[in-house]
């Protein structure tokens, strides 16, 4: 474990952003998306603050042991947790928990959902389906809408608890986009489908933060934000400026400087020998990919008190060096603070773009040895 390189969590901001999310959909209902350990973010703290601060009373898992865990951990709470992607119905196990513990499966597939309107058990047990509307991953296919809607009939079901599909291309135009155009207009008809065939639909959601950050998928009970209560956008490059989202990083990543000393263009520095590119300062900093500062941030630049320094080098499992100019001397110390990513979200957007990759990965990247800190 780390003592001075650490994930501060500020719940504060989380509220901040929940506020933001209220204001561009006053009138949906949330489903958060925790999946992940909300998202490397530490998902008990973050789930209590959301139901108790928040008042939001629904929660998105990705497996079933990571929703048993909140209902475990959090046993003084009430809310309902959703599992999206790893349901494992059929394991007799798996559905004793969901039966006990009211965990809900989401239904993808035309297995699962017979199992459940088959079995006595799940009766009374509120059905939850995913449509495959075009995402192409999980889901039942559109075009099975009314043999589900049949069997439903069969099976004396009148209800729907939750009718949902996802977007592939959330991060792109929802207007313009035509993937986005065409998944919208066949969750529209799955909906009006189940409604002429008077089968009441409690709850419908489409949207995730892209969705959301472009204000559409609105005309649902519910949104499905996950990245943006964390922070950044989810909208790539080109895109985000459709964005409506003003929310901050609930999260920054801090470590420090452990050493610091000059280096001469041409000079190898650490594992590789790796010539430094120009005279400058180099600055070792206490994180690696031991701690999920990835060997993909070779070349990425990170700010220190207004001066800009370069990942140089590989990346070592417990350190890496930064290099900055010369003109950085009187402002590079050993023992100083150094900020990876602040609350500010253009930090982490400005890695993940300058690295290829994607925020949620530089957040789920960060191992249990950085200790997550909640002010
Ligand atoms: C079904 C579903 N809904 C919502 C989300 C939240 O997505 P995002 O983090 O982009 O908001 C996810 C995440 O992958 C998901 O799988």
């Amino acid at each position: 474990m780390r003592f001075r390189s650490r994930m501060l969590v500020d719940l504060g901001v989380l509220a901040d952003n929940y506020k933001k999310l209220k204001e561009i959909c006053p009138n949906n209902e949330v489903l958060f998306m925790v999946k992940a350990d909300a998202y490397g973010h530490g998902v008990l703290p973050i789930v209590r603050f959301a139901v108790v601060e928040l008042g939001i009373k629904e929660f998105g898992c990705a497996t079933l042991g990571e929703a048993l865990n909140l209902r475990d951990e959090l046993f003084d709470l009430e809310f309902e947790v959703y599992v999206f992607s790893d349901v494992q119905l059929g394991l007799k196990e798996c559905s004793e928990i969901y039966l006990n513990r009211r965990i809900i499966p989401v239904l993808s597939n035309m297995d699962d959902l017979r199992y459940v309107l088959d079995n006595q058990d799940f009766q009374n047990f509120p059905l939850c389906l995913k449509f495959n509307t075009g995402m192409n991953r999980l889901g039942i296919h559109h075009e099975r809408t009314e043999e589900v809607i049949d069997l439903l009939k069969r099976k004396g079901r009148k209800s729907v608890y939750h009718l949902l599909s996802h977007l592939s291309s959330a991060s792109l135009s929802m207007e313009k986009n035509k993937r986005n155009i065409f998944q919208r207009e066949k969750f529209n008809e799955i909906k009006k489908a189940f409604s002429d065939a008077n089968i009441e639909l409690e709850r419908t959601s489409l949207s995730n933060s892209g969705t959301i950050e472009q204000g559409f998928g609105l005309d649902n009970t519910h949104v499905r934000p996950g990245l943006m209560m964390y922070g950044p956008t989810s909208l790539i490059g080109p895109y985000r400026h459709l964005s409506k989202w003003t929310g901050r990083n609930i999260s920054s990543l801090e470590t420090y400087i452990i050493k610091v000393f000059p280096v001469e263009k041409g000079q190898p520095i650490g594992y590789g020998a790796t010539p430094v590119s120009k005279d400058g300062l180099c600055a070792i900093i206490a994180l690696g990919y031991g701690d999920g500062f990835s060997t993909r941030y070779m070349g990425a630049t990170l700010e220190h008190k207004g001066h800009e320094g370069k990942v140089t080098g590989r990346v070592n499992m417990d350190m890496a060096q930064i290099v900055f100019d010369k003109d950085a001397y009187d402002q590079l110390k050993v023992d100083d603070k150094f900020v990876i990513w602040s609350n500010d979200p253009k930090s982490i957007m400005r890695l993940s773009d300058e690295t290829g990759t994607i925020p949620y990965e530089i957040f789920l990247h960060l191992t249990a040895r950085v200790p997550r800190v909640y002010v």
